[in-house]
């Protein structure tokens, strides 16, 4: 390995890494910081690593690609990995992982490396998709080979190197975060028992502690994608950034979760994502509103293949590419307008429009202007039960493996008298 390219947050374990990485393998070493909004942009990250022994560092801003490329394809196919998490940390992988290896290029290096450790999700992700995309590098992961130091030691290590320190002693949460969302683990977490201290939250309030009056947003889709808030059209990353806050101010978006890694542990979670909550349960709702039954149905199973094959480092896979495919054919109808209320740490929805709407209040509605034509349903229910009534008459009814009810349960009965009847 010559000249090797690390993702570099920034932060204690990759500062330290820079210089592990020299001093170990003798390499040059490119560091990339790649902007994925929510704060993930360290304040003076060039400088920090070039102090660390970077030859060079390159700074990206991929917000508004993270939003379009990743966030949206995820929304729009509702995928939430175990049903709960928006996956902002997964989404963000392959993005990174994209830029590791175009710099990689770029700059001729043979190698790329990220500060993952051997235990977690997101070394799978990093060298997966550095894989999909060019088999010929090589993937350096230090905290996997050798810089296994503990925090105090990292500190220690870089201060003897008088590589700046972004962190305190003591501080015991490991935090990664991007506009989609703020994934906290670990310190007083590991005791899935333990309710949740309240530092780990920095972008929700307590829901108990939420304003009295709730808010309410609208917003604007189109195809499948949030395009306005309350009628004003913003960019991407405005409507994530504007609904974070606004949501965030109103305590939603907090989410507890015991996970299953992908490498077979268990591990509690805690994570934050007020934008991705509204929005996922806004897109529902709309999509309830503009999708047959049987749409919605095998949705429900394309979101969870999206999310875990997302959650497992898949995003290259034919498999992801192709239903991403099909998830952004089948939002073309995904058009119209949601009204969801902010209210101590909910966000519900409480209206819903669209010109393309299979909604037919004259088929609803039980009023005199009724369309449905109510004869019409027993012939439909004829044909509906036959298969039923078919197995009943050559296997026998169901009576052969159903209990009675009516001698296990309290009865009541009254029977007329003659003065009911001539009433
Ligand atoms: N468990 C989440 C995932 O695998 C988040 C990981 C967050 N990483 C971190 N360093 N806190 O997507």
């Amino acid at each position: 390995m010559k000249k090797v390219v690390l993702a570099y947050s920034g932060g204690l374990d990759t500062s330290v890494a820079v210089a592990w990485l020299r001093e170990t393998t003798g390499a040059e070493v490119i560091t990339l910081t790649v902007d994925v909004g929510g704060g993930s942009l360290r304040e003076g990250v060039e400088r920090r690593a070039l102090s660390a022994g970077a030859s060079r560092a390159y700074v990206i801003d991929a917000r508004e690609r993270f939003v379009t490329g990743f966030c949206w394809p995820s929304l729009q196919a509702n995928a939430l990995y175990q049903g709960v998490y928006p996956l902002a940390t997964a989404l963000a992988r392959p993005l990174i992982a994209q830029l590791l290896v175009e710099i990689a290029q770029r700059e001729g290096a043979d190698a790329v490396a990220h500060g993952c450790t051997g235990k977690g999700n997101d070394q799978v992700r990093f060298d997966v998709a550095v894989h999909a995309l060019d088999p010929s590098l090589e993937v350096v992961a230090p905290m996997r080979v050798g810089m296994g130091l503990s925090r105090d030691q990292e500190i220690d290590y870089a201060l003897a190197r008088g590589i700046e320190v972004p962190v305190t002693r003591g501080f015991s949460y490991s935090i990664d975060q991007n506009l989609w969302g703020r994934s906290i683990e670990t310190g007083p977490l590991e005791d899935p028992w333990v309710a949740p201290p309240s530092d780990v939250y920095a972008w929700t309030v307590d829901p108990s502690r939420a304003p009295a009056v709730p808010a309410e947003v609208t917003i604007g889709f189109v195809g499948g994608l949030p395009v306005s808030l309350d009628g004003r059209d913003l960019s991407p990353v405005e409507v994530v950034d504007t609904l974070s806050a606004l949501a965030g101010g109103h305590g939603v978006g907090r989410i507890d979760h015991v996970e299953d890694r992908l490498i077979g542990i268990k591990s509690r979670e805690v994570y934050e994502a007020p934008a991705a909550a509204v929005l996922h349960v806004a897109h529902r709702a709309l999509e309830g509103l503009t999708l047959t039954r049987e749409q919605l149905r095998f949705h429900r199973l394309v979101a969870d293949e999206l999310a875990q094959a997302t959650y497992d480092g898949l995003w290259f896979s034919a498999l992801h590419r192709d239903l991403r495919a099909y998830v952004a054919s089948a939002q073309r109808v995904v058009s119209g307008e949601v009204r969801v209320r902010l209210d101590h740490g909910q966000a519900n929805v409480v209206g819903r429009r669209s010109d393309l709407s299979l909604y037919d209040r004259a088929l609803a509605t039980y009023d005199a202007e009724d369309a449905f034509d109510h004869a019409a349903a027993v012939g439909f229910i004829r044909i509906w039960g036959l298969p039923l009534r078919t197995e009943a008459a050559r296997q026998g009814s169901a009576w052969a493996w159903t209990e009675p009810l009516v001698d296990e349960l309290p009865v009541r009965v009254a029977d007329a008298t003659p003065a009911d009847v001539a009433g």
